[in-house]
């Protein structure tokens, strides 16, 4: 099915992001939130996306003016009744989310596929609340979506394979990277982000080095950013969810590092607040919140501090473990996995994502390795089965010829 028009429910961060990358492919977008300042609040976000790029001489204010065209705003779902696709991006609550669907399921045209923007919540519960759930739909795009090639598309238990190809088409001629993921909690960037950045949080107690120290070796690794500094533009508290929904699902292995909740309890939520694990901002804003090297010390003290020198290995391993778990369980195929981490966490391309990493560590050395933070550090560096299965098959990486890709 071809999609002519679109409409994005939800005219906030996201919503306003996803209509100005559809209606820079030259497809009409309506944009609907509940009042009329908010939806016109979101258009002027997508022309503020736009006259950016005119800033910087991408694009003339001519070509601004044609593509604000094909942006509309609505407070009104009725709006919609000539669209091919809906992208609902309203706030994280199933519950609204489910009301949003029922409702554009009865005003939408019945060929209509309606997705969701969700982080984190269940697509085929979503589907179950419509009359059409083969044509319900996760579609995951990343912050900020103009930027980040990446789409997660995430078929819920019922969704028919036809709605899949429609929204894998629709993703690649926004000229974004689709990955087909299936339905688990997370999805697979944010399963695999966790517990790299969760980790980080544990190194972060541990090491003694400080959070600078930390996130200039994750650059020098090849991550865009540090991991301190990528916690502080998430949010925290958004971490935090994000980190107790996947120990929700996962167990153990994801329980979220105390220091993190710690944070979040003494208002250090990031960028947004002013201070998270860095301070933003004047040193006023410090009033009333606790220190970061206070927290990191009182926590020392009441594990009874074990120093463990600083190894990137540990938040890396974390994500290849957790890469292979899910490789396991057919959330994705290995190509995928690396191609999402890839195009999601901008993880360094010549590295060429998780698995490859693995591969070119030796899939024996990451075994070896994972074995022994579990004995030091605890279950949550379980090493995934399918490592000892490879090993023991000689599948153990680039030295060898083969392992997760044949070299
Ligand atoms: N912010 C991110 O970085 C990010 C990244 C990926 C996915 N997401 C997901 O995208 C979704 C939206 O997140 P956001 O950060 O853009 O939220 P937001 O709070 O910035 O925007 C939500 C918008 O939805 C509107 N809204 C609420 N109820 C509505 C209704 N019944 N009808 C129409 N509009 C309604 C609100 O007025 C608001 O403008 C969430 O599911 C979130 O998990 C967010």
């Amino acid at each position: 099915m071809y999609i002519y028009k679109v409409g994005v429910v939800g005219a906030g961060t996201m919503g306003a992001q996803i209509a100005e990358v559809v209606s820079y492919a030259g497809l009409p977008v309506v944009v609907a939130d509940r009042q009329d300042d908010l939806a016109r609040q979101g258009v002027a976000a997508v022309r503020r996306i736009y006259q950016a790029r005119v800033d910087k001489g991408k694009m003339t204010p001519e070509q601004l003016e044609e593509k604000m065209l094909l942006v509309g705003a609505s407070t009104n779902l009725e709006d919609l009744k000539d669209v091919d696709l809906v992208i609902e991006a309203v706030p994280e609550d199933l519950t609204l989310k489910q009301q949003v669907f029922q409702e554009l399921d009865r005003l939408c045209p019945r060929s209509a596929i309606l997705a969701s923007n969700t982080s984190a919540l269940s697509i085929s519960a979503l589907g179950a609340r419509t009359g059409r759930p083969g044509q319900v739909i996760g579609l995951h795009f990343f912050n900020p979506a103009y930027a980040m090639p990446l789409v997660e598309v995430i078929p819920g238990l019922a969704t028919d394979p036809h709605t899949v190809d429609d929204v894998v088409g629709f993703a690649e001629s926004l000229r974004k990277t689709p990955v087909i993921v299936k339905e688990c909690a997370g999805f697979l960037v944010n399963r695999l982000l966790s517990p790299y950045l969760n980790e980080a949080v544990w190194c972060l107690q541990d090491s003694g080095l400080s959070i600078k120290d930390i996130d200039q070796d994750m650059v020098s690794f090849g991550m865009p950013v540090g991991p301190f500094a990528l916690l502080d533009s998430v949010g925290l508290d958004i971490a935090l969810e994000v980190a107790r929904i996947l120990h929700r699902s996962y167990g153990p292995r994801m329980a979220p590092a105390p220091l993190l909740e710690a944070l979040v309890k003494a208002g250090r939520t990031g960028v947004k607040a002013g201070h998270g694990f860095y301070e933003y901002g004047s040193g006023d804003e410090q009033a009333g919140t606790q220190r970061l090297e206070d927290l990191v010390q009182q926590f020392r003290q009441l594990s009874g501090w074990h120093r463990r020198d600083w190894t990137r290995a540990r938040p890396l391993l974390a994500m290849v473990n957790e890469a292979v778990i899910a490789l396991q369980e057919g959330v994705a195929s290995a190509r995928d996995i690396d191609l999402a981490v890839v195009a999601g966490t901008g993880f360094p391309n010549d590295k060429g994502g998780p698995l490859h990493l693995a591969d070119q560590l030796g899939i024996d050395q990451v075994l070896r390795q994972l074995d022994e933070f579990m004995q030091s550090l605890g279950i949550r560096f379980w090493p995934a089965p399918m490592l000892r299965r490879m090993v023991d098959a000689g599948f153990t990486g680039q030295p060898a010829g083969r392992g997760f890709f044949q070299y």
